[in-house]
């Protein structure tokens, strides 16, 4: 300790002493103004309730869903061709284009469905968010680790996320209720099958791949469109716990993940992912067995080869948690010139959400913060809203014309950069699913393009969750799985058949807490 904390005579000029928020000088941040030293408090403590009352407000909302998480900064770097093609012909982006280019990132990695500091063990999609503060400004990439998803309409996210979270009454996820969303929404049998494989408890964030999962597009320069795919391969390789593993993890630590990528950060271990796409023309593809708009489809990588567009390298650990990896705000409508939306239903849907909760969670002006601003200059005629700290005309705007167009003076259009693509769309609206649904095929490929402990974790994993389900649910799944493949329905028959009855009425998900009878079978010659 430089100086005696209790003592008046502190040096008020010295950068470490302690200050409010007002910038006064803290001299006793040990006892409480009273009457005497044994109380009462008065009411004129000032710095007592401004510390208090700051730290009654210290939490925001969480996130609804991908609560936990942990973030890096970094730089992506342009390779300045798609593959060994050329760039500009599917995108005039200008982050690609130049072989070399560094755009500064930052990503959050992140589970989905538990609170703030649930274990990072869980079964559970990872998100990969991806922030790329561009030239033309901010791009986010809003991904997860599988390339696929459970829905492919967005009106049915709210209800897959109840059923996945914890029981509203006991407070406690429930593998009945999961099941029974997802025995009801055959579409999602593809993604089960990931996240019941060994693909859905990643060993930690930097040993996995990512994926935008949704489909985007691609404009050039002349107002042309591709349908894009994007996907993040890690250099670190990648690796997959198997239920066993990843309750031994849990048991020593919950944080493992958020642990193992800071302190890889920290020792100059820097994690490294390549950027790769697949791309399609933009038109709907009737010769294909699945639409290219479905996010529970994988696009086949023999019709569809991915091209290498730059890589990513996380080299710098957050300074504070709370300002940078919890109020960072990621959307799918945070696009720059060359890059576009498709018509993916889910994708539309997520891109109102994203904005929408940000406002709410964070507040009106959270684009302000430095995490979420863009590094280029920012000109717009919006302005106030609660916590608006500066204004975003920049200092140099003549500050009455607060409006746009004017004769006098003010903030101009900017030119167009390229040609607009102007798709045409025509159609009655209608309540439909798409034509192509397909729900079971590619899970029967995947299922069969497993290696051999792949499938025995699958089994295992999905007869331990499902064992204690109501009968119809476990038909609905076996007939499920029959229809994608003969031995994966075969195996969670006989699974189920021969699994002893658990004997608590809740039915944990993901095995953490479960009936482990048939872990004996894993093969762990991996
Ligand atoms: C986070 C909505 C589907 C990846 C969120 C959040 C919402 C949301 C409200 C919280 C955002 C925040 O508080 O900042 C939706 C809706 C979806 C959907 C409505 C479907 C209609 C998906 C899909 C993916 C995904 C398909 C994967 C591609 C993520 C990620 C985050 C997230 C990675 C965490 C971002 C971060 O780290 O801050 N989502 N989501 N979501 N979502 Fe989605």
């Amino acid at each position: 300790m430089k100086k005696d904390q209790h003592n008046n005579e502190t040096n008020i000029e010295e950068e470490d002493t302690l200050t409010n928020r007002q910038g006064h000088p803290i001299t006793n941040n040990q006892n409480m103004r009273t009457v005497g030293n044994r109380g009462p408090a008065t009411l004129e403590n000032y710095d007592f309730i401004e510390k208090i009352s700051h730290f009654d407000r210290e939490r925001i909302p969480e996130r609804v869903v991908h609560a936990r998480g942990a973030g890096a900064h970094g730089y992506f770097e342009a390779y300045g061709a798609a593959g060994d093609e050329d760039i500009s012909k599917y995108t005039r982006a200008k982050l690609f284009q130049e072989k070399g280019k560094q755009t500064p990132v930052f990503v959050r990695f992140s589970t989905v469905i538990h609170g703030g500091h649930s274990p990072e063990t869980l079964r559970d999609p990872r998100g990969f968010a991806v922030k790329f503060y561009t030239e033309d400004g901010n791009w986010d990439l809003v991904g997860n680790n599988l390339k696929i998803f459970f829905i492919r309409d967005a009106v049915k996210f709210p209800d897959m996320i109840h059923a996945f979270k914890p029981d509203p009454v006991t407070n406690i996820q429930d593998a009945e209720r999961f099941f029974d969303f997802c025995a009801s929404s055959p579409e999602s049998f593809h993604m089960v099958t990931f996240v019941y494989s060994p693909w859905g408890i990643p060993a930690n964030y930097r040993m996995m791949q990512g994926s935008g999962v949704n489909t985007y597009k691609w404009v050039n320069n002349e107002g042309k469109a591709v349908l894009v795919k994007y996907h993040w391969e890690p250099k670190q390789g990648i690796r997959n716990l198997t239920q066993m593993e990843a309750e031994e993890v849990q048991a020593k630590n919950f944080n493992h993940a958020t642990q193992d990528l800071y302190d890889a950060i920290e020792k100059g271990d820097f994690p490294e992912w390549e950027l790769l796409v697949q791309t399609m023309s933009d038109d709907e593809h009737p010769e294909l067995d699945f639409d290219p708009l479905d996010d529970t489809k994988l696009w086949p990588e023999d019709l569809f080869p991915w091209k290498a567009v730059g890589k990513m390298v996380l080299n710098k650990n957050p300074d504070d948690y709370f300002t940078e990896v919890e109020q960072v705000a990621f959307g799918t409508g945070v696009l720059v010139d060359g890059l576009d939306f498709s018509d993916d239903k889910m994708l539309q849907g997520r891109t109102f959400s994203y904005s929408d909760t940000q406002r709410h969670r964070v507040g009106a002006n959270y684009l302000q913060l430095p995490i979420n601003a863009p590094k280029k200059r920012v000109a717009t005629n919006q302005s106030g809203g609660q916590m608006s700290y500066r204004l975003d005309r920049g200092p140099f705007q003549n500050p009455h014309i607060n409006y746009e167009p004017s004769i006098l003076d003010g903030l101009q259009e900017a030119k167009q950069l390229g040609k607009e693509h102007t798709p045409m769309i025509t159609g009655n609206l209608v309540r439909q699913s798409i034509e192509r649904d397909n729900n079971t095929k590619q899970a029967g490929d995947t299922y069969r393009n497993f290696e051999q402990w792949e499938k025995t974790e699958l089994i295992s994993n999905l007869v331990n969750d499902l064992a204690n389900c109501d009968k119809r649910i476990q038909d609905k799944m076996i007939a499920l799985a029959e229809e994608a493949d003969k031995d994966y329905g075969h195996h969670l028959r006989e699974g189920l058949k021969n699994a002893s009855k658990g004997g608590t009425s809740q039915k944990p998900l993901g095995n953490i807490a479960g009936n482990n009878a048939s872990q004996d079978a894993i093969d762990k010659s991996h």
